[in-house]
């Protein structure tokens, strides 16, 4: 299992190795709106841990340079523990 912890609210929730945060992020109060990685609301910020690789949709969208922020709709939990905010 892997832990999701959100700054913000001080979250933390527990979820399989290698699944989508998605709809945790969505629980925690993290904005939806395409869902494709297309609109960039659902940024969020990783302060802690590492999440899946960048999509080449948030590359388009974010650029190769910043791996701090990702589109929550994109990622991944692989495993430990990650501390995001949004
Ligand atoms: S909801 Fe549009 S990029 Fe994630």
């Amino acid at each position: 299992m892997a832990t999701l912890f959100f700054e913000n609210t001080e979250e933390e929730v527990e979820l399989p190795d290698n699944s989508s945060i998605a709809e945790a992020c969505e629980e925690a109060g993290v904005p939806f709106a395409c869902t494709e990685g297309v609109c960039g609301t659902c940024v969020i910020e990783v302060k802690e841990g590492q999440l899946s690789p960048m999509t080449k949709e948030e590359e388009d969208f974010l650029g190769t340079g910043s791996h701090c922020e990702r589109l929550a709709c994109q990622c991944r939990i692989l495993k430990g523990r990650v501390r995001i905010s949004f």
